[in-house]
C-alpha cells in the first residue's frame, strides 16, 4: 500500500495534549518540521521534565550531525507550553497523548470536539492499543474527523506512525494523517481498528512470552534478551524493550488484547503481573525486569 499522498495536510499551529514521554516527542519532532507546536499539560513538573528532554535530545542530534545548532534552536523557539485547554485555541490539528485511559481519554476528546466546532481540526489520538472507533463516539456527531496517530519511542529515533483510522474517519481525514506524518519526517503504515492494531498485536504477545519463558526457568534475563538480539538483530532483547516501555503498559496493552479479542491467551504473564504489583515497572521506576541505579 502507498504510504504518501498528496493531499496537503493544512497543519500550521499543532496542540499536543500530554507533556508526557510521548507528547513531548510528537511535539518535538513537530517543531523540527517546522511547526508551531503548543504543548498542554496540567501538571507544572511534567512541563519541566518535557522542556528538559527536549534540551537533551536536540543537543544530542547536533552532537550527532543530524541537526544543526541554528535548526535546533529554531524548532525550541517553535513549541510554547500551556497548562489551560483554552491556550489551545487557534491550533489547526490536536494529538492527544494522555494516560491509557479511556475515560479520561474519552472525556478529553468530548471536550475537545465541544471547543472546536471547526470540523477541520483533526483530533488524533496517540493511543497504543484503545479502540480508535471507540474513542471516536466521545466526538459525537464529528467522530469523522478522529483519526489514531500511534508513534513509537523514542520519537525522535523511530520511524513509524501507525495510522489506524475509526470506524467513522473520511477518508480525506486519513489522507491529511498520512500526510502529516510524512511531513514530519515518519514513515506513516496503515493499520485497522483491531485491539493492539499491528504494532502491538505482535510485538506485545512476543514480550510476554518471553516473560513465561523467564517464569518457567528456560533461561535467565540475559540470555533471553542475548538470544534474541543476536539471533534476530533485535536493537533490544524482550525483557529489555519491556523495562523501556513500562511494565505497567505491557500488562495493561496484554489485558486489551484478551478483552478487545476475546481470547485470554493474551491475558498477561503472571510473572509479569507480580513485577507491576511489586512496583517494578522498568526504567521509570529505576527497577523492572534489570536494575537501572542511576534512574
Ligand atoms: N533523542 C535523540 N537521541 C537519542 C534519543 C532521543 N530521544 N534516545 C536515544 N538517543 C541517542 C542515544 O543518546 C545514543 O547516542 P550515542 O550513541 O551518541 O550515545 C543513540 O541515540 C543510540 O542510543 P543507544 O546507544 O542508547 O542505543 P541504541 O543504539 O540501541 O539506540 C534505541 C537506542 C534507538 C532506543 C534502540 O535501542 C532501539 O531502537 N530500541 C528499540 C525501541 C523500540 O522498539 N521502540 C518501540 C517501543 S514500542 C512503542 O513505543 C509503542 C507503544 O505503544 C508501546
Amino acid at each position: 500500500m502507498s504510504t504518501t499522498t498528496s493531499t496537503d495536510h493544512h497543519v500550521k499551529t499543532l496542540g499536543v495534549l500530554g507533556a508526557g514521554q510521548m507528547g513531548g516527542g510528537i511535539a518535538q519532532v513537530s517543531a523540527m518540521a517546522g511547526l508551531t507546536v503548543r504543548v498542554f499539560d496540567a501538571f507544572p513538573g511534567a512541563i519541566d521534565k518535557c522542556k528538559a528532554v527536549h534540551a537533551k535530545s536536540l543537543a544530542k542530534l547536533v552532537e550527532k550531525g543530524k541537526l544543526s545548532q541554528e535548526a535546533a534552536t529554531a524548532a525550541s523557539g517553535r513549541i510554547s507550553f500551556v497548562n489551560t485547554l483554552d491556550a489551545l485555541t487557534g491550533c489547526d490539528w490536536l494529538v492527544e497523548a494522555v494516560i491509557e485511559d479511556v475515560k479520561i481519554k474519552k472525556d478529553l476528546l468530548s471536550k475537545l470536539a465541544a471547543m472546536y466546532p471547526d470540523e477541520s481540526v483533526v483530533l488524533a489520538t496517540n493511543t497504543s492499543s484503545i479502540s480508535i472507533t471507540d474513542l471516536a463516539t466521545a466526538a459525537g456527531k464529528t467522530a469523522h474527523r478522529v483519526v489514531g496517530m500511534h508513534f513509537f519511542n523514542p520519537v525522535p529515533l523511530m520511524q513509524l506512525v501507525e495510522v489506524i483510522p475509526a470506524m467513522q474517519t473520511t477518508p480525506q481525514v486519513i489522507d491529511r494523517t498520512i500526510a502529516l506524518a510524512t511531513a514530519m519526517g515518519k514513515t506513516p503504515l496503515r493499520a485497522n481498528d483491531r485491539a493492539g492494531f499491528i504494532s502491538n498485536r505482535v510485538l506485545m504477545p512476543m514480550i510476554n512470552e518471553a516473560f513465561y519463558a523467564w517464569m518457567e526457568g528456560v533461561a535467565e534475563p540475559e540470555a533471553i534478551d542475548g538470544i534474541m538480539k543476536l539471533g534476530c538483530n533485535f536493537p533490544m532483547g524482550p525483557l529489555r524493550l519491556a523495562d523501556f516501555i513500562g511494565l505497567d503498559t505491557c500488562c495493561h496493552i496484554m489485558n486489551v488484547l484478551a478483552d478487545g479479542l476475546n481470547n485470554d491467551r493474551y491475558r498477561p504473564c503472571p510473572l509479569l503481573k507480580q513485577l507491576v504489583t511489586a512496583g517494578r515497572l522498568g526504567d521509570k521506576t529505576g527497577r523492572g525486569v534489570y536494575a537501572y541505579p542511576s534512574k
